[in-house]
């Protein structure tokens, strides 16, 4: 699978460039489509594009099982990336679950309860600005109709886009029917950081996500001649830009957050022209929720005294993950594991933190990254280790879906 998925929107950098609904995101997901076929699950597309892979051999039909009280136990994570990302974050959590599948069928598990695989569309927000797009129109965190008039950076719209890929607009919505299906969601991710390389485990359980968001900042100027407008003349767009660079570091640092502005257009955008106009994104995160607001708080109003026209794009307060099935899981994990497996928070937004707001039992699991270094082509996990995320994973699986001995819990526990 993981030869499969290597050479797809592959970059010069040999980061990968895999944007929703391109032509790169389409051979993903066709791919993923063949992958579900290869195995007999069942495939379904939701309102909003993203896919879903059934496996249930009990008796009825999937939604039967729902009806019966036995709700789906799923994992899986993203194919998108950011620009030049790595090609693990998204990618071996999908791979993963594939495999971890493939892994409880070698060894015979009969689940109690359907498990599904999913591919969540647009997660990173590259093209289209709003991170998790997928799972929060599903969920009806975002506004179908805001979605749908999102530009990218090319002009074209939520709308266009989903159109030129086969995709009705007036589909895109909600989709509870769905979301009713799911009893639990595990995540499994690289990790983004260095936190197992430090502790010398393979894989962790997740607690928690940071709050954390997106904010646009256009500062308006005057066009004009590099050369022969004078400085007090004139209204460069780029200082309040500058500003909100430099007061992003220092304000973040006396807060104890972090921010970023990792994002810029410049209008004209030629060197011998003054800026007329600058667009700067903002994503600001931390562990305290309050410095965080206060951060942003802060750079808004230095933005607007600089002219700007501040806009949040989308945010995200803080998300805890279900305490009794992370709980869960480190228990299995460290049934069999030689190093027991820590509990670790993030940084990093992830569907399954949009899902667990929507009120699904949601963790993660995260995989040891040597690197510690993430959405860049540096970002890397050792063979082993994601073999071991795999492992941990189908432990997990077959926990929540058999009724793990262990833990006393009917199947249904982690799935209600
Ligand atoms: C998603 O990867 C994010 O946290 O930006
Ligand atoms: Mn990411
Ligand atoms: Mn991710």
């Amino acid at each position: 699978m993981w030869s499969d998925l290597e050479s797809v929107g592959q970059a010069r950098s040999g980061g990968y460039r895999r944007f929703a609904w391109t032509a790169e995101d389409h051979t993903l997901r066709e791919w993923f489509a063949g992958e579900c076929a290869r195995r007999g699950l069942e495939l379904t597309t939701d309102r909003v594009g993203n896919q879903w892979g059934w496996w249930w051999d009990g008796p009825g039909t999937v939604d039967d099982a729902v009806a019966a009280g036995r709700r789906a136990v799923v994992t899986g994570s993203h194919l998108d990336s950011v620009p030049d990302g790595g090609a693990f974050d998204g990618p071996l959590g999908v791979v993963s679950a594939l495999a971890a599948v493939d892994r409880l069928r070698e060894a015979g598990v009969r689940p109690q309860v359907p498990v599904a695989v999913t591919n969540f569309v647009d997660e990173e927000g590259a093209r289209f600005g709003i991170a998790c797009a997928g799972s929060r129109v599903l969920t009806g965190q975002l506004d179908p109709a805001r979605a749908l008039a999102l530009t990218d950076a090319d002009g074209t719209t939520y709308a266009e886009a989903l159109r030129a890929a086969g995709r009705d607009p007036d589909d895109l919505g909600p989709d509870p029917q769905t979301l009713a299906r799911v009893g639990a969601f595990v995540e499994l991710h690289v990790e983004q950081g260095r936190a197992l390389v430090d502790l010398g485990a393979p894989v962790a359980v997740a607690s928690d996500i940071w709050p954390h968001g997106r904010w646009r900042f256009d500062f308006p100027g005057e066009a004009n001649h590099a050369g022969t407008t004078r400085l007090q003349d004139r209204r460069d767009a780029m200082l309040g830009y500058a500003d909100l660079v430099l007061g992003a570091r220092h304000v973040a640092t006396q807060r104890g957050c972090v921010a970023t502005v990792g994002k810029v257009h410049v209008t004209p955008g030629g060197v011998n022209a003054i800026p007329s106009h600058v667009t700067g994104w903002l994503d600001a995160r931390g562990a305290d929720e309050e410095q965080v607001v206060a951060t942003v708080a802060e750079l808004t109003a230095r933005g607007e005294e600089m002219g700007a026209t501040v806009t949040r794009e989308s945010w995200t307060p803080t998300t805890r993950f279900d305490q009794g099935l992370s709980e869960r899981l480190r228990r299995v994990l460290d049934r069999d594991a030689e190093v027991s497996a820590p509990v670790l928070g993030t940084g990093a937004g992830h569907d399954a933190g949009i899902l667990a707001t929507a009120g699904v039992p949601s963790t993660m699991l995260f995989v040891r990254n040597p690197t510690g270094v993430s959405h860049s082509p540096a970002e890397h996990a050792e063979a082993a280790d994601c073999h071991a995320g795999v492992a941990a994973l189908a432990d997990c699986l077959r926990d929540l879906t058999t009724g793990g001995a262990t833990t006393g819990d009917g199947p249904q526990d982690g799935a209600a």
